[in-house]
């Protein structure tokens, strides 16, 4: 076979049949000279608030600022313990360490890769102020039980909801818009990404976004008047403005990596790699099972146990993939100081080792992969 290159992510497919409409809204906001917050900032506001289905829509510097300053509206500090997964974007448990909380991890659940419900109950103390579930790879973590499991202890939700803009859980409700805050990234490897860095925080309730808006300027209102510490969280309109022409297409661009999966599934399922489990597929089929579960794939994640050895082999032969996440947190060096060691979260640990990231990309063909199911065939059979 005739080698071929298959980029992990082409994000040309997307940008290109846009550049012009980008490149006249781009020139509009120059013109304006409003670069910092501004309408392109208020309109991607409403718009976003209006597609996840909440109330308000805030938009911050990054995903990253979106889970820090979620934690700051709750007013999350030292002695406060928040419970989230150890398998995510480093982001996520970032964000608590630095606001002086401590990140209290829960396993994950091994086919779906989210925090495992049915664990949290029990490293609930005096101290949990939160739980922060993350909906990786575009879908959402099992929020019913972790709902009741934070009710029933009056705890915050925040939704890490950074991989998973337009997922929806099964009962049909959008990511973001399932706890009390959820938290977007606009990273451009995002399902809806910008040119740089971006992120939106939204919340149906009015005291929060009101708390948010605040914080993001450094805790100020009106302008010099400061009531509380905040920082410079800021979305600009430079960015708001490429979003917003983004944003018409993140539908379909959702439907594209999601027929790319039905593709994979196919292929693969042709081969005996699924049936004979030397390939575990992620668990899209409650897609077509009336289920209102709606993954988005930012990542199509496989799992195979010779991972490290498939992974050269395919970068080899002009495949693009990659590891998200290599080291579950738990294990970083950072978090030594947390006590954790090797077994304590097996499911994350195993995921760790196994996983793989494969281009599931809107416009990637179906040459391209079959290409790609045939080189991990070759390999492995
Ligand atoms: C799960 C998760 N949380 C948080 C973030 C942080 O987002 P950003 O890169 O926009 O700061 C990311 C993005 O990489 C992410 O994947």
């Amino acid at each position: 076979m005739t080698t071929m290159n298959v980029p992990l992510l082409d994000l040309s497919f997307q940008n290109t049949p846009l550049r012009q409409e980008i490149t006249e809204t781009i020139s509009r906001v120059i013109q304006s000279n409003s670069f910092i917050l501004g309408s392109e900032v208020q309109g991607l506001e409403n718009r976003i608030a209006e597609y996840s289905g909440t109330k308000y829509a805030i938009g911050v510097s990054s995903g990253t600022d979106a889970l820090l300053i979620s934690l700051m509206a709750l007013d999350i500090g030292p002695g406060d313990e928040v419970i989230t997964t150890p398998f995510s974007f480093f982001a996520t448990a970032g964000a608590i360490a630095r606001l002086g909380a401590k990140p209290v991890f829960v396993d994950i659940d091994p086919i779906t890769y989210n925090i495992d419900p049915g664990k949290i109950e029990e490293k609930i103390t005096s101290k949990t102020r939160s739980i922060l579930p993350v909906h990786l790879y575009g879908q959402c973590a099992d929020s019913e039980p972790i709902l009741d499991i934070a009710k029933k202890h009056k705890l915050k939700v925040i939704e890490d909801a950074a991989q998973s803009i337009g997922a929806q859980y099964r009962d049909g409700r959008k990511a973001g818009n399932l706890g009390d805050l959820g938290c977007f990234s606009f990273f451009p490897s995002k399902n809806l990404g910008c040119f740089g860095d971006g992120g939106m925080v939204v919340t149906n309730q009015t005291e929060l976004n009101e708390k948010i808006r605040i914080l993001r300027v450094h805790g100020s209102k009106p302008k010099y008047y400061h009531s509380l510490i905040g920082g410079n969280f800021r979305l600009d309109n430079l960015q708001a403005a490429v979003l917003n022409v983004k944003l018409g297409l993140l539908e379909d661009w959702n439907e594209q990596r999601r027929e790319n999966v039905k593709m994979y599934h196919e292929l693969f399922l042709e081969s005996c790699l699924v049936k004979n489990k030397t390939v575990q597929l992620p668990a899209a089929v409650y897609a077509d099972s009336g289920v209102k579960n709606y993954h988005t794939f930012n990542q199509f994640i496989i799992r195979v146990s010779k991972r490290d050895l498939l992974l050269e082999y395919l970068r080899e032969k002009g495949i693009g993939c990659g590891i998200y996440y290599p080291v579950p947190f738990h294990l970083q060096r950072c978090f030594q100081s947390l006590g954790y060691k090797t077994g304590d979260f097996p499911e994350a640990e195993k995921a760790a080792n196994e996983t793989l990231a494969l281009p599931v990309f809107p416009g990637l063909t179906k040459d391209q992969q079959v290409y790609i199911v045939e080189q991990i065939k070759y390999f492995l059979i």
